[in-house]
């Protein structure tokens, strides 16, 4: 992609740059500078083309920060591109999709208005919360999964006659998903999470199919790692063997992966969405056939 121009946000360096390689894109990084007050300078190195420029920006905490950031790198784009492509790879906001409580705010609608304004023409996410959540943004946007990249992973582990679960029933497609490319079983649980606290339950009773099997929790994000260790704290009441995690953004708040290692959870595999230490999976392939 001669005359592109990829503006690495700093919440994704490392794909930003990945990227930039597989699209032979030229690389524009941003310097940040956090003033006391929390405001964000920015400040770009290098010369925009006039025609493409590709934001690589992820959403995840400080999520208000890194998103006006986002917004602001669209915006210097726009001045300079005709085109402007914003890849988040991990959407905040994006459990935000509809009102599920009198007078609460769809935090999306707001997203969608904000990265119109800015100027982008056509949004990618990564395995983004809902679909819901993109039928928000009025411009072209496509959002692309993970779990090819995830299955990838797990093929090269010996598990023992592993299933595939969901921790609840929203995400039974995902586990089939993963399951089929995977040439496994899968199962959903059932959930129920506290509107206003935000607590789960499981409300799966039994669930014997587990017995003396491996099992692939998958998931799309880890936040605070509540549905997991509810999840595997089932599962494990019900003689399962090993419980691996598979999930595209392990946002992993606090202590959650302390938390979840000490729920029995063997290992957990993300992508680097976010990056971290579970972040084993590379999705700049599956990007990059989007932006294309
Ligand atoms: C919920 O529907 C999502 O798919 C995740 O299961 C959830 O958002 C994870 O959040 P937490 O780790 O806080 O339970």
């Amino acid at each position: 992609m001669n005359n592109t121009s990829l503006i690495s946000g700093k919440s994704s360096e490392d794909l930003a740059r990945k990227l930039s390689r597989k699209l032979k894109a030229n690389l524009v990084k941003s310097e940040i500078i956090i003033f006391p007050d929390g405001e964000s300078k920015i400040t770009l190195s290098g010369n925009l083309s006039k025609s493409k420029s590709i934001v690589v920006q992820s959403i995840y905490p400080p999520v208000d920060t890194n998103l006006v950031q986002c917004l602001s790198l669209i915006s210097k784009a726009k001045e300079n591109s005709s085109e402007v492509i914003v890849v988040i790879p991990y959407m905040g906001y994006a459990r935000q999709d509809r009102e599920f409580l009198p007078g609460e705010i769809v935090t999306m609608k707001v997203l969608g208005k904000l990265f119109k304004g800015a100027g982008a023409s056509k949004l990618i996410t990564v395995d983004i919360h809902s679909m819901l959540g993109l039928k928000h943004f009025r411009i072209n946007s496509k959002n692309v999964t993970a779990i090819p990249d995830l299955v990838k992973y797990f093929k090269k582990l010996r598990l023992k006659n592993p299933l595939v679960i969901s921790p609840d029933k929203g995400g039974k497609d995902r586990a089939r998903e993963f399951a089929d490319i995977l040439k496994v079983e899968h199962i959903a649980l059932e959930k129920k999470r506290d509107r206003k606290t935000g607590k789960v339950q499981i409300k799966t009773k039994n669930a014997d199919e587990v017995k003396n099997r491996d099992l692939i929790l998958v998931d799309d994000m880890i936040s605070t790692g509540g549905s997991i260790i509810k999840a595997t704290q089932f599962l494990k009441k019900q003689n399962c063997k090993r419980v691996y995690v598979a999930c595209t953004h392990a946002l992993l708040m606090n202590d959650a992966e302390k938390k979840i290692r000490k729920a029995g959870v063997a290992r957990i595999v993300s992508t680097n969405t976010i990056p971290g230490k579970t972040s084993l999976v590379d999705v700049s392939d599956t990007i990059a056939k989007a932006a294309v």
